[in-house]
């Protein structure tokens, strides 16, 4: 091959990775849930008779959380053109995602003609008990990190709240080189303290205009470790779909607002 073809074909291929890089950070739709969003009665729903006196509201009833599922797992296959994939699931609330988000991957392997090869582990992330210096989390269980070198890593998260021990865990598995790294947390919560990080995506309504306190490592996460956003949700603390109040509440189908006799009821010092 000349030196002049061969330049062509590395120009061609660095194209090729810029408009896949590009695809891949186009902005994504996510649903917003408006902050006067009343949800629904429990009355209207299955709900375990144990919790019926705990929840305010139901906010996201399970078969919506599963359709939205659904289209998670579309995108983020068609964005990783069939490549290999390391889903990692972030304990213990991102379980029932992580399930549901690798059983819609699987079946989309089964059904087309392409399939993307799917490795998974799971993982805790504890932030150390003085962090002010590194800014980074303990990773609990799991396989060697280093099996997360050159490959395209998905976070599987149940929700962002502040972002800060997302962002420590993302400055901690950048240490390992993986090939891509990625986020998909079904839900995100407008809350003020939020550190900024937060999708990079449209929604239906443009509601992710909310304050935030910025951290300085936020721009280069910003810009290499894209977010995938089922749901953005309204600062209430909410239950259900594995998410908890003190281990209760993550065998609840729906995801629903805890009320005042919930967080009595299971408060910490009343159970072990
Ligand atoms: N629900 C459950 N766990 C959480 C929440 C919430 O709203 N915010 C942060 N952790
Ligand atoms: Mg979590």
């Amino acid at each position: 091959m000349s030196a002049q073809d061969a330049a062509k074909r590395e120009t061609a291929a660095t194209s090729e990775v810029d408009a896949k890089r590009s695809r891949a950070d186009q902005p994504k739709p996510f649903v917003s849930i408006p902050d006067n969003f009343d949800g629904y009665a429990l009355d209207s729903f299955c709900i375990p008779k144990h919790y019926e006196d705990s929840l305010e509201r139901i906010l996201l009833p399970h078969g919506i959380i599963m359709d939205r599922v659904a289209k998670m797992a579309r995108d983020i296959v068609s964005d990783l053109e069939y490549e290999p994939l390391t889903c990692l699931c972030i304990l213990k609330g991102g379980h029932q995602f992580f399930a549901d988000l690798v059983d819609r991957i699987k079946m989309l392997n089964e059904s087309g003609p392409l399939s993307l090869p799917l490795r998974i582990d799971f993982i805790r992330a504890k932030s150390y008990e003085d962090d002010h210096s590194t800014g980074k989390v303990q990773i609990i269980g799991g396989d060697n990190m280093e099996s997360i070198r050159g490959r395209n890593v998905l976070i599987v998260e149940d929700m962002i709240d502040t972002g800060n021990t997302m962002v420590k865990l993302l400055a901690t598995l950048r240490e390992y080189e993986p090939k891509t790294l990625r986020v998909a947390s079904l839900f995100v919560k407008r809350t003020p303290l939020s550190n900024g990080y937060k999708p990079h995506c449209t929604s239906d309504r443009p509601s992710n205009t909310y304050p935030t306190r910025a951290s300085p490592l936020l721009p280069l996460l910003m810009s290499t470790a894209f977010l995938d956003t089922g749901f953005e949700v309204p600062n209430h603390f909410v239950v259900g779909y594995a998410l908890d109040y003190n281990e209760y509440f993550r065998d609840l189908p729906h995801v629903a607002i805890l009320n005042d006799t919930g967080k009595e009821k299971y408060k910490m010092s009343s159970h072990d």
